[in-house]
Order: structure tokens, then sequence, then C-alpha cells
């Protein structure tokens, strides 16, 4: 009864919780490092933003329907606050808004004609990879982030992938990355450009950390690099405001009018909208009063500082780790950590002191075909009490995890990564 691509609509990032869940009931405490939502991990808005949002809650107006692409005035302010930047130009029509840029992803992908594949990243951010497959009824097409290259994209790999599939129309980046915590520096970006003009595709380009990066990098928005190909550029309030329950995402879109298949998707997804009526209201009504205020940039500057830090940390302990490939990273709040080739067996373990949770997770671990990463998180969760997803469940034929750099309380965070480190150690040395 279900598509082939209805498989691949498992979350897992999700699916951990509930063993964490399981095993929490026993008595295990647990350290989530597997959700990217600042807030559930303590981050706190400052007053001043929370100011904006309780005037906005006063006023009549904010709670009726607003325009079904978005309200006008804060459509004007992106446009202008791109136009800014120098690239290439757009205007309030060329911006519609979605309820949450969860909702931008799964519209973009549904309303794809059939044949017509997105090629994503592998590892890749599992909302995007499910709902391009659950699209196209198939597995997902994708192109290789390499952990021995800095988790830069293989572009030899994605140039072949793109050469022998006649039906990838477009190709999706994530700058900067989930999973990886990767930024791409320009030339990078370019030679996607490249890629696309030659094989008529058009880009997608998740930014909703664009503007998370920290530790010296910077991170290009998609107009700043695509000169004329047709593309649309992700944005919303998430990660760095960080609003996550805002549920406010929206798309840009750049050079209409070159490609009439472009253009034809991009009237769908505002037709679409118009059948909803109206995204969320409130936080739209914010974003010109939130991004237009000068403290907005101190506030940014202040959260990357802080993650900026953490990515040190972790990389201090991290790095030292034998049998993975550590990468430092420079943008979002995730690093991704792979076990080299051969180090993971079926047999390897860690000590587990509660013997209920020794027999959960004997079951889990039993289980035919579970992959090798999982595995090792699974003994992580059992025996370290800390929660984080497997590689292998974003996409991807590399074993590893990914972790956060969520948590705030240094202390905490050195002993989570100790603990990691030693749990790496102890499962390959056993
Ligand atoms: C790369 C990326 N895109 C999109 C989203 C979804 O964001 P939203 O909360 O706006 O649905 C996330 C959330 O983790 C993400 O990591």
């Amino acid at each position: 009864m279900l598509q082939t691509g209805a498989d691949e609509l498992s979350y897992e990032i999700r699916g951990i919780v509930k063993k964490a869940e399981q095993l929490k009931k026993l008595g295990r405490k647990i350290r989530w490092e597997n959700i990217g939502d600042p807030v559930q991990k303590g981050a706190k808005l400052p007053p001043w933003i929370k100011d904006i949002i309780s005037e906005l809650a006063q006023q009549d107006e904010t709670y009726s329907y607003c325009h079904s692409k978005g309200v006008l005035e804060t459509r004007k302010f992106l446009a202008a606050k791109n136009n800014a930047l120098g690239g290439v130009q757009i205007t309030e029509e060329d911006i519609l808004f979605f309820n949450g840029l969860g909702d931008a992803i799964g519209k973009i992908y549904q309303y794809l004609v059939p044949p017509a594949r997105i090629i994503g990243p592998s590892p890749a951010y599992s909302t995007h990879s499910s709902a391009e497959a659950a699209h196209a009824n198939d597995h997902p097409i994708t192109y290789n982030l390499d952990p021995q290259n800095n988790w830069m994209p293989d572009m030899d790999d994605l140039y072949m992938k793109v050469k022998y599939n006649p039906n990838v129309v477009g190709i999706l980046i994530i700058n900067p990355d989930n999973p990886t915590g990767m930024v791409y520096p320009l030339p990078v970006l370019e030679r996607f450009v490249e890629i696309a003009k030659e094989f008529d595709l058009f880009l997608i380009s998740d930014e909703i950390y664009i503007n998370v990066t920290y530790n010296g990098s910077r991170a290009y928005s998609l107009p700043q690099y695509i000169d004329d190909v047709p593309g649309i550029a992700l944005k919303g309030l998430s990660k760095e405001v960080p609003w996550p329950g805002s549920r406010c995402g929206w798309a840009k879109f750049y050079n209409k009018g070159k490609d009439e298949e472009f253009d034809k998707l991009c009237t769908t997804l505002e037709n679409a909208k118009m059948i909803e009526v109206s995204s969320t209201k409130l936080p739209q009504l914010a974003i010109p009063k939130i991004m237009g205020d000068p403290r907005y940039t101190d506030h940014l500057f202040s959260n990357n500082v802080k993650i900026g830090k953490r990515s040190k940390l972790i990389s201090d302990i991290l790095h030292k780790c034998d049998g993975i490939y550590f990468n430092a990273t420079s943008g979002a709040f995730y690093n991704t950590i792979v076990f080299k080739e051969h180090v993971l067996n079926e047999k390897q373990k860690l000590k587990i002191d509660n013997p209920e949770v020794q027999k959960i997770v004997d079951d889990w671990v039993n289980q035919s075909g579970i992959l090798p990463d999982k595995r090792f998180v699974y003994y992580l969760l059992a025996a370290k009490g800390i929660c984080v997803v497997p590689i292998s469940s974003f996409c991807s034929d590399l074993r590893g995890f990914r972790v956060t750099l969520l948590e705030d309380d240094e202390a905490l965070l050195t002993e989570t990564f100790t603990g990691i480190s030693e749990a790496i150690e102890e499962y390959i040395a056993s």
C-alpha cells in the first residue's frame, strides 16, 4: 500500500529518543546530545527579543491571517537585506513564507514533477533526503561529503552522478552543514554553480545556519555566488534567533524567468501556500523588528562565540582519539564523528553496570542486521547515558554518529565529550 520512498521517512533523530526514554525509566540518567534545539538545551532569548514578541502579542492585527506569501513588509525587509549583499537581486515577490523550514522542504520536493530528482549531500539532514525520496518513490540520490577532506563535497562524485543521471534537475547544498558542521569556501560553492550550468540544473541552498559561524569562518549565501543559475535559498528562525517553536521559515527564489520548469515549481509552491491561506504570522511580524535591531548582530556574535568555544573544547578532547576521523567544525552546531574502516565489529561492548539496562541493550544489539554504528550508539547510551544519533541514519554508508554543540555548561560538556572519547577507546579495544 505504501510507496518505496515511504521507507525513507523514518526519523532516527527522534527514534533514538524513544530508546533513551526506555532507559531513563530504569533510572539511567541521559545527556541529550541528539536534538538540535538550542532552547531545549537551555538557550534563552534576550529580554529585548521577548519584549518585541510580547508587544506584538498585544496587537489585534497579529491574530488575523496574513498574505498567503507572507507579511508584505517582512518580505520587503528580507528582499532589501538580500539585495544589500550585492549579489543577485530580488523583490518581495521572490519570497515565500512557510510554517517552518521543514514545511518548505516538504513542499518543494512534493511538488517537483515526478521523475525529477534533486541530488543532495551524504551524510544528509534527513528531512531533505526523506522528503526527496518519498517524492521520487525511490532511494535518495546523493553526493559524498568526505570526512578525510574536512567534510568537503566530493565534486568528482557529484559530477559523475549528475552526468549519468538525466533525471537530476537540481543540487541541494546545506551550508553551513547539518550534520557535519562544515562551512563551504567560495571556490567549492562556485564549482556547484559550474556543474549546474553545464547540466542545466538549479540549486537549492539550505542556509538555516548561515549566521551560525565561528572561529574565523564565514558563510556565503546563494545570491553571492549563484550568478545566473536559477536557485532557491532556504532560511528560518529556528536556529539563529533561536526560535524553533515559531514554525517560521522562508524560501527566496533567484533568477526566475530563466528556466520554464523552475518557474513552474516556484508558481506551484505559491499556489500550494494559497490553498493553505496563511503561514504563522506573529514570527513574520517580529522578523524586521528583531533582525533590524542593532542589538541583533551582537546577539548572533555572542552566541557564535559560545559555540566556537565549545567546538574547540570538543576538538581538544576528540582529536587525540584513535580509530576515528575527527574534523573540528566551523558552522552550525553539530559534529559528525566517523569510525575508521574496519575498526568496528560485532563483538565490541561497553561495560554496563545496571543488569536491567544490560538486558534491554542486549535485545537491541542482537536484532538481525543492526548497523555497527547503531550498535555503538546503543552501548554509549546504556553505558554512559549519552544520547547521540548514528550517522547511518543520515543517509550515509559511513559509520559514526552526530553530536551537538549546544551544552552551555562547560564542565558538563567536558565530562560528556571525555565520556565519548573513553567510550570510543574502550569499545574499539574490547
Ligand atoms: C539543515 C536544516 N534545515 C532545516 C531544518 C528545519 O528547520 P525548521 O525548524 O524551520 O523546520 C533543520 C532543523 O534542524 C536543519 O538542520
